[in-house]
């Protein structure tokens, strides 16, 4: 059992569940979960890579069996992830659900947006012939991170970045609706930005943010608290 270890007696007034949690945060493994995306491993690889914790993901466990994603939410479905990872591979875990909301469509693709079409190519398409005509062209990238111990969620986090969408592709970088996004602020899309400059302002970055913020704050509690 990865949590089985002797904790000094001042640990014993923290709540057993948090304790356990945020203890092997320390020691152990945060892992990455329900992904099997490459390009969503190297952006939090890089994101994560001044902390001392060893990062997993479900690609080295590879008999887990997929939780479906049947939430209607980001935070929904960031949370069924997490949950079940966190069971499955019995330590901390993390997950995130991510997506493109178009304001001129009413919010689509969100939740839905690695479904919206088969393949990259074909959802950027189908996304700018559905924008065609449209004078906005406002959307915003959201990211829900869930963390998890035990099966239970602890907590959800949220970053977005608002941009427009471009009128067509620009760009070789990054991943899915990447080159036709553009951030508020910039001259070039997502896929014109190195992942360092991506990393700088994504979605994906501010809830990361918000997630390494309440975990340093609970770690601080049970530092100094005693
Ligand atoms: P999921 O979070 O793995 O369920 O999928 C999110 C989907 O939203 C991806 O497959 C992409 O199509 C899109 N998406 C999420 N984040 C990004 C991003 O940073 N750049 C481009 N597309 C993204």
């Amino acid at each position: 059992m990865l949590y089985n270890i002797a904790l000094p007696r001042r640990y014993a007034i923290v709540p057993a569940q948090k304790l356990n949690f945020f203890w092997s945060f320390k020691i152990m493994a945060f892992i990455v979960a329900a992904t099997g995306n490459q390009h969503k491993l190297a952006e939090y690889a890089q994101l994560l890579a001044d902390q001392d914790i060893e990062v997993k993901s479900l690609n080295d466990y590879p008999n887990y069996p997929e939780p479906e994603e049947n939430g209607s939410s980001f935070a929904e479905n960031a949370s069924i992830k997490a949950a079940a990872a966190s069971k499955y591979c019995d330590v901390p875990a993390f997950a995130d659900d991510s997506g493109l909301e178009v304001e001129a469509l009413d919010g689509r693709p969100g939740i839905h947006s690695s479904r919206y079409a088969p393949s990259d190519p074909e959802r950027i398409a189908k996304l700018l012939k559905e924008l065609e005509g449209k004078e906005n062209r406002r959307a915003r990238f959201v990211c829900v991170i869930a963390i998890a111990a035990n099966g239970e969620v602890l907590e959800t986090f949220e970053g977005e970045v608002k941009g427009t969408i471009l009128t067509s592709p620009r760009g070789e970088n990054g991943f899915g609706y990447d080159p036709i996004f553009q951030p508020d602020g910039f001259d070039k899309s997502f896929a014109e930005l190195t992942q360092e400059e991506k990393n700088r302002i994504s979605h994906r970055a501010m809830a990361y943010a918000k997630a390494l913020e309440f975990v340093d704050e609970e770690l601080s509690i049970l530092d100094g608290g005693f």
